[in-house]
Order: structure tokens, then C-alpha cells, then sequence
């Protein structure tokens, strides 16, 4: 099997207009916002609360996909490296991984703090993390 189906779950509404102004990582970032569940997949935001952290995977729908090798947060100092070896958005499948704050959760609508991601952009998926 070489490839795969994906359904977007959903979209995230927030303040980070352009790419230049996205922070590089999450754990930078002071942006809010809003993750919009479909209705189709709304049910399963059952659980999720306020105070949670929750990871959301977020398909990165301008990135580049052919480029495989980079500088890490664009510093020719740290020498190239493979995507692989990065949190670059670029890749071929350009999947993010966030773990953002739990603010609110009302009917489909899932406010959260942390954001690194651009206005628009389609989630994927979204998993509580474990409270171990
Ligand atoms: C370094 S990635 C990290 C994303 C996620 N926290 C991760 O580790 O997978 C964050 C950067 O992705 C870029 N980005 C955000 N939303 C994007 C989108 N929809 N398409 C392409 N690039 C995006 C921004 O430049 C942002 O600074």
C-alpha cells in the first residue's frame, strides 16, 4: 500500500494571518484561537474539556513538499538536515504536530491556546494527551 485516504476533520480560525508571522514552535506562542470540528465528527470532542491539553495534527496545506533536506529554522550554522530530523513544515506529507491548551469547548467549536499554525489550515486529527 503506497497510499493513503485522509478526511480533514476540521479547520482552525485564529490571528496568524501570514506565515512570517507565525511563531516557529508552539511552545512559543501566546496566539488563541478556534478549532472548528465539522458537525460530521463533532461527537467525537466528547471528553474534551477546558484544561485538557490535546495534540492536533494540522495538514499544512501551503507548504512545500519536494524539498528534503533544510537548514533547522532556517540557521546555516546548524548545518543541513534531513525533514526527517526537523519540525520543519516542509516534507512530503506536511502533517504538523501541536499540543495546545484546552480554553473552552462549546458544541463544535474548540478554543485553544498555543497556536503556530496559520489561519485556515485543515486538522486532521486531534488526541487528548495521556494524563498518566
Ligand atoms: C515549524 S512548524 C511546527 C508545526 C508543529 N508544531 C510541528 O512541530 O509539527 C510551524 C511553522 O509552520 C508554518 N506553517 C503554519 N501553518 C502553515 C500552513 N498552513 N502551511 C504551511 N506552513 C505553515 C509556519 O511557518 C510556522 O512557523
Amino acid at each position: 500500500m503506497q497510499q493513503a485516504e485522509l478526511r480533514f476533520i476540521g479547520i482552525v480560525h485564529g490571528d496568524i494571518l501570514r506565515l512570517e508571522d507565525a511563531p516557529p514552535f508552539y511552545d512559543e506562542s501566546e496566539h488563541t484561537g478556534t478549532l472548528e470540528i465539522f458537525p460530521t465528527y463533532q461527537d467525537g470532542l466528547l471528553g474534551i474539556a477546558a484544561g485538557d491539553t490535546i495534540l492536533v495534527l494540522f495538514w499544512l496545506h501551503l507548504a512545500e513538499r519536494s524539498i528534503l533536506q533544510v537548514y533547522p529554522r532556517g540557521d546555516k550554522a546548524r548545518g543541513l538536515h534531513g525533514v526527517f530530523a526537523t519540525r520543519s513544515p516542509m516534507r512530503p506529507n506536511p502533517i504538523a504536530v501541536s499540543e495546545l491548551k484546552v480554553l473552552a469547548v462549546q458544541g463544535n467549536r474548540v478554543e485553544v491556546a498555543g497556536l503556530d499554525i496559520l489561519d485556515g489550515t485543515p486538522v486532521l486529527d486531534i488526541k487528548r494527551r495521556s494524563k498518566r
